[in-house]
C-alpha cells in the first residue's frame, strides 16, 4: 500500500501550491474538497481528488485512508472544535504526521483560534510541523487589487507599521519539503519574506513596477471599514482584517527570520518579485488567477 499524503485547503491560496509541488516530487497526493468535480477540473495535478469537509465527518474515513501524512489548514469560516475533530480522527486512524498553516506569533497570541488548534495537535500521539507564516503577499492581490486598478491606492490600515510579506508559494513549497523530510519532528517555524516593510515602501514598489504613481494613503480604521462595506465585503471579514492591520499598525508583524531561507535553500521572493509575476492581474489587464504561476 503506497503512503498518501492528504492537502486539505486544497483549492486554497496556500494548498493549491502544495498539491502542485508535491506532484513535482512524485509523491502520492490526495486532494481533500468540497465539490470533487469542480477541483478535478480545476487544479492540475490533484492527485487523488475526494470530497472532504470539515463540518461533515462521513467525509473523512475516505480523506484519510492509507494517509502518511495531512496538510492541515484552518478555512476561516470554519469552527476551531472542528478541525481538533477531525485532528482526533487522524490520530485514531494512525496518521504519522500533521504539518498545520498557522500564524506568525500564534504561540504568544492566546486568543485567536490557532494558538489552541496548535495545542491541540501537540497534545495527540501524532508528530507535528508547525508552519507560522506571515503576511500572505496574495493578500495584495485578492483583497485589495480593486483599490490599485480602479484608484491607483494601497488602501490598507496599517500606518507606518511594516509587515514581513510572505509569498504563499514560498509557504507551500515549505510545507511539500517538511512533509517528505525526515527532520521536522515536533517543530515549529517562523515562514516570513527576506525582509519587512512598510506600506508606503509597497506603494513605492507598485509605482515601479506598474510604470504608474499608487499612493498608500493611509486611511484610519474607518475610513477602511467604510469603503471595504461600500464594496460589499462581509462585516466579519472586514473586522478580521482591521485586526490584522492593527497588529501590522503596532509594530507586530515586523518580524523577519532565516526559516524559510532554511527550508526553502534560497531566498523568499521579495514583494517586487510578486508584484512583477502578477503586474498583468494589477494593471488591470486579466484577473487574479487562483492558479498562480
Ligand atoms: N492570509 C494571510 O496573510 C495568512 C497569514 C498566516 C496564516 N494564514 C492562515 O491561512 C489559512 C488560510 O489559508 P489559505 O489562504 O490558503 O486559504 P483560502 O485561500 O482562504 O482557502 C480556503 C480553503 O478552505 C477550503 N474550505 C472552506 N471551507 C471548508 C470546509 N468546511 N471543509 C473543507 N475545506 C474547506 C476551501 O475549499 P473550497 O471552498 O474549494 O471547498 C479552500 O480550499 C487560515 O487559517 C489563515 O489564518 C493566513
Amino acid at each position: 500500500m503506497t503512503a498518501v499524503l492528504l492537502v486539505t485547503g486544497a483549492t486554497g491560496t496556500v494548498g493549491q501550491h502544495v498539491v502542485a509541488a508535491l506532484a513535482d516530487r512524485d509523491v502520492a497526493v490526495r486532494s481533500g474538497v468540497r465539490d470533487p468535480e469542480t477541483a478535478s477540473t480545476e487544479l492540475a495535478d490533484a492527485g487523488d481528488v475526494v470530497k472532504f469537509d470539515f463540518a461533515k465527518p462521513e467525509t473523512w474515513g475516505d480523506a484519510l485512508a492509507d494517509v502518511d501524512g495531512v496538510f492541515l489548514m484552518r478555512p476561516p469560516a470554519v469552527s476551531e472544535a472542528d478541525v481538533n475533530s477531525f485532528v482526533d480522527a487522524a490520530d485514531r486512524v494512525g496518521v504519522n504526521h500533521v504539518v498545520y498553516l498557522s500564524t506568525l506569533g500564534a504561540e504568544k497570541n492566546v486568543i485567536i483560534p490557532h494558538h489552541r488548534i496548535e495545542k491541540h495537535i501537540m497534545g495527540t500521539d501524532i508528530t507535528y510541523t508547525l508552519l507560522r507564516a506571515s503576511f500572505f503577499m496574495q493578500n495584495l492581490l485578492e483583497v485589495h487589487r480593486a483599490d490599485i486598478v480602479e484608484h491607483d491606492e494601497l488602501f490598507v490600515p496599517a500606518g507606518s507599521g511594516k509587515t514581513s510579506f510572505i509569498d504563499a508559494r514560498d509557504i507551500s513549497e515549505a510545507a511539500a519539503v517538511v512533509l517528505i523530510e525526515p527532520d521536522h519532528a515536533n517543530r515549529a517555524y517562523d515562514l516570513t519574506g527576506p525582509e519587512a516593510l512598510d506600506y508606503g515602501a509597497v506603494a513605492t514598489t507598485f509605482s515601479e513596477v506598474l510604470g504608474r504613481s499608487i499612493t498608500y494613503p493611509n486611511p484610519s480604521l474607518l475610513a477602511f471599514s467604510r469603503r471595504m462595506y461600500q464594496r460589499g465585503t462581509p462585516l466579519g471579514f472586514i473586522a478580521l482584517l482591521c485586526g490584522i492591520y492593527t497588529t501590522a499598525r503596532l509594530g507586530l508583524a515586523a518580524r523577519v527570520t532565516e526559516d524559510s531561507y532554511l527550508l526553502l535553500g534560497r531566498s523568499p521572493r521579495t514583494v517586487r518579485a510578486f508584484i512583477e509575476d502578477h503586474a498583468d492581474a494589477f494593471r488591470g489587464d486579466s484577473r487574479p488567477d487562483r492558479t498562480l504561476p
